[in-house]
């Protein structure tokens, strides 16, 4: 009930009645303001007038279970929601929710990360400044070798949502990372968990540096954050949500086709590497090209000097702008 009510008091114009309330619910008065103070507990402020009602009046920057559930209008993506002050990392607490059962599309939030982590076993700096670190769970029925294809998917809703939701200019390094002036703001982790040649499940975890932040002395030339190029504070559930809503909408289109055919296009729009000279550090030889765009399966395509196009495989490869991170 405490979610539903904090999506009615969002969406009400003016004041939303308790006597409704109690109506709506079948509850009685009292437990319709023992759920405000719960709110207000939470970090809402909540206008309370006599023979008018109740009235949001502030909400706080929180990625609570209430605050989630309360916003997101997707059909399977968040189905389960689980918040963590702090947790080791999201993506470990969604495999070990997979390992008890936990539903396809189970959500895992976290304020802060003691073991975050990056790709090739990198650390990802998890601090409980105001970041996004989330982590989705799939159990898709899907042929392993198209896994790689749902981090491109997550990267392209992260982008679409950061471009929703801001004046910024974000883009896509192929294959997840998303820049923001020439610098990383956020990373995905995709890690598959396999049984015999089944997918047993997926976890999807994406790492938002959203507040003004101290960067380890090794990224500070690479890494940034949403507040440090932007103007506007960015509220970290409406990002969520926003976030969320397009990853659903994608995931239909790609399980519609079989593989990326349907983004390929936008995905391209997005591409920061498109028509720009990168290196390809391939562990069997190192070489350089221009990203031309992604195939059907997320490859990249690199133009070699040849005029042949290179179809790029995600897993071992890394791209690097001739000049630099970008
Ligand atoms: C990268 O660019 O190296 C990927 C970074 C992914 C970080 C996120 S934060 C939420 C989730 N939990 C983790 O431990 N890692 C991912």
């Amino acid at each position: 009930m405490k979610s539903e009510i904090l999506t009615l008091l969002r969406e009400a114009e003016g004041y939303l009645s308790g006597q409704e309330l109690c109506t709506r619910f079948g509850v009685s008065r009292t437990a319709v303001w023992k759920a405000i103070k719960q709110l207000e507990k939470e970090g809402y402020t909540i206008e309370a007038v006599q023979n008018k009602g109740y009235r949001l009046t502030a909400i706080p920057d929180t990625l609570s279970v209430s605050e989630l559930k309360s916003r997101l209008h997707t059909a399977w993506v968040g189905s389960d929601i689980y918040f963590y002050e702090s947790t080791d990392s999201t993506n470990l607490q969604a495999k070990r929710l997979a390992e008890h059962k936990a539903s396809h599309g189970t959500l895992v939030v976290a304020e802060a990360q003691t073991q975050g982590r990056g790709r090739r076993g990198r650390d990802w700096e998890s601090p409980a400044v105001g970041n996004l670190y989330f982590t989705l769970l799939l159990r898709p029925e899907l042929e392993p070798g198209k896994a790689s294809m749902l981090t491109l998917i997550m990267a392209l809703a992260v982008a679409k949502g950061l471009r929703v939701l801001t004046a910024g200019d974000a883009l896509i390094k192929w294959p997840n990372d998303i820049v923001l002036g020439g610098k990383k703001v956020a990373g995905i982790l995709t890690e598959m968990t396999m049984e015999a040649d089944f997918i047993q499940h997926i976890v999807i975890g994406v790492g938002i540096n959203v507040a003004k932040q101290e960067f380890p002395s090794a990224l500070v030339h690479t890494a940034t954050a949403l507040e440090t190029e932007l103007q506007d504070r960015v509220p970290r559930a409406l990002l969520l949500e926003t976030i969320l809503g397009f990853f659903e909408q994608e995931y239909d289109i790609f399980l519609k086709d079989g593989n990326l055919s349907g983004l390929q296009e936008e995905y391209e729009k997005f591409l920061v590497n498109r028509g720009r000279e990168v290196r390809v550090l391939d562990p069997k030889g190192e070489f350089t090209g221009v990203a031309r765009g992604i195939n059907e399966q997320g490859e990249l395509l690199v133009e070699l000097p040849t005029g042949e196009l290179q179809p790029i495989y995600a897993g071992e490869v890394s791209v690097r702008g001739i000049y630099g991170y970008v």
